[in-house]
C-alpha cells in the first residue's frame, strides 16, 4: 500500500489545473466517499496491526495533503475569475487603479475648516432631525410667520414638532443654550430641504455655520471676517460685496457677493445676531452682541471648480469623483 500512496502523493502534488472541472475531478477522485483514498482507508481497517503501524501516518498525511490541495485550487479558482490579471492577489493592499479621491465637498469643507480655525474660530456639530424650537423658533421665526416659507420643510408626520433641519443655524442656538459667551464657532453639516431634484437644487446639501460673540461685535468685525474668508478661499485679488437683505435671526442682515469672471456671484448669507435670538437663549443683548453667517459648501466647490450640476456630487460617478484626485 505504501507504493501506491506514494505514487498518489506525486500525482497530488503535481496536479496544478484550478480550472472549475478539473477541481471537481480533482475532488471526486481524492476526497469524496467513493475517492481512492477513501478506498485505501476502508482496506486500512481489515490490515494486520503490524501492517497499520507502517500505513497509518502516510495515509492520514496523504488525506490532508488532499485537502489542503482542493483548498488551494479553490482559491486560484476564485482569483482567476474576479481578475482579468491571474496574478492579481486580492489581498494585497490597494494599487494605483483602485485608490479613491477625497470628495469635493470633504476638500471645500477642510479648507473652509481651515481657514476659520487659523482665526480662533472651534468646530461644533448637531443633529440633523431637529425640534421646531431650534430650527425655527428660537432662531426668530414665529409660528405662522411667512419667513417659514423661504424654507421648503420636510416634517415627520408622526411628530409635528420634529423637522428634518433645513439649516445648521439650529446648533447656534444648542450652543448658546448650553455655553456662555465669548464664543467662536463654525458648525459644518448636512441639511435638507423639501425641493424638485434638479441641476440647481437637492434635497440634501451641506452649509457651514459662522457664530461670533462677545461684547461690542459689531458689523465691521463680520466684515473683516468674511472678507478674509473670500480671500483665503477664492483668492488675493477676490472682491466682495455686501447686499442687504432679510433674514429672521439677524439685524441687520446682507448677503455677501465675490467677483468671480467678470460678475459677482452670491455667497452666504450673514447678519448680526437678532437680540430676540440671544434673550431666547437667556443671553443679555445689552451685554453681549455677535454676528453669523451661513454658506453652502456645494455652492462653494461649484463657483472653484466650475460644476454645473448639484446632483454629481452625490451620484457616485467615478469619472466625476477621479477628476479631484489629488486636490485639496
Ligand atoms: N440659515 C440661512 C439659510 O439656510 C443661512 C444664514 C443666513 C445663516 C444668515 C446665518 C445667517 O447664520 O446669519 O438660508
Amino acid at each position: 500500500m505504501i507504493k501506491i500512496i506514494n505514487s498518489l502523493k506525486k500525482e497530488i502534488e503535481n496536479f496544478s489545473d484550478s480550472s472549475t472541472e478539473k477541481i471537481e475531478a480533482f475532488r471526486l477522485k481524492y476526497i469524496s466517499k467513493k475517492s481512492v483514498i477513501n478506498d485505501l482507508f476502508l482496506q486500512f481497517k481489515d490490515m494486520s496491526s503490524e501492517d497499520k503501524r507502517n500505513v497509518g501516518q502516510p495515509l492520514n498525511k496523504l488525506k490532508t495533503l488532499a485537502k489542503d490541495k482542493l483548498i488551494q485550487l479553490s482559491q486560484l479558482n476564485h482569483k482567476n475569475k474576479n481578475s482579468s490579471h491571474p496574478d492579481k492577489d486580492l489581498f494585497l493592499p490597494p494599487q494605483n487603479d483602485t485608490i479613491g479621491s477625497v470628495h469635493p465637498l470633504r476638500i471645500v469643507r477642510n479648507k473652509i475648516i481651515k481657514i476659520f480655525r487659523d482665526i480662533g474660530f472651534s468646530i461644533e456639530d448637531g443633529p440633523e432631525i431637529e425640534n421646531d424650537w431650534y430650527n425655527f423658533t428660537a432662531l426668530n421665526f414665529p409660528k405662522n410667520h411667512p419667513a417659514r416659507e423661504m424654507q421648503d420643510t420636510f416634517f415627520i408626520s408622526k411628530n409635528p414638532d420634529k423637522v428634518l433641519r433645513t439649516h445648521t443655524s439650529n446648533v447656534q442656538i444648542r450652543l448658546m443654550e448650553k455655553e456662555s459667551p465669548p464664543m467662536r464657532v463654525i458648525i459644518p453639516g448636512r441639511v435638507y430641504r423639501n425641493e424638485t431634484v434638479s441641476s440647481k437644487s437637492h434635497c440634501f446639501f451641506h452649509q457651514v455655520e459662522g457664530l461670533y460673540i462677545d461684547k461690542k461685535v459689531s458689523f465691521k468685525n463680520l466684515k473683516e471676517t468674511l472678507f478674509y474668508f473670500a480671500k483665503e478661499m477664492f483668492g488675493e485679488d477676490t472682491k466682495v460685496r455686501f447686499r442687504p437683505s432679510y433674514f429672521p435671526f439677524t439685524e441687520p442682515s446682507a448677503e455677501m457677493d465675490i467677483s468671480w469672471k467678470n460678475g459677482w456671484l452670491e455667497i452666504l448669507g450673514s447678519g448680526l445676531v437678532d437680540p430676540n435670538v440671544l434673550k431666547n437663549c437667556k443671553i443679555d443683548p445689552e451685554e453681549y452682541s455677535g454676528f453669523a453667517f451661513g454658506m453652502g459648501i456645494e455652492r462653494i466647490a461649484m463657483i472653484k471648480y466650475g460644476i454645473d450640476d448639484l446632483r454629481l456630487f452625490s451620484e457616485n460617478d467615478k469619472r466625476f469623483l477621479n477628476q479631484f484626485r489629488g486636490a485639496q
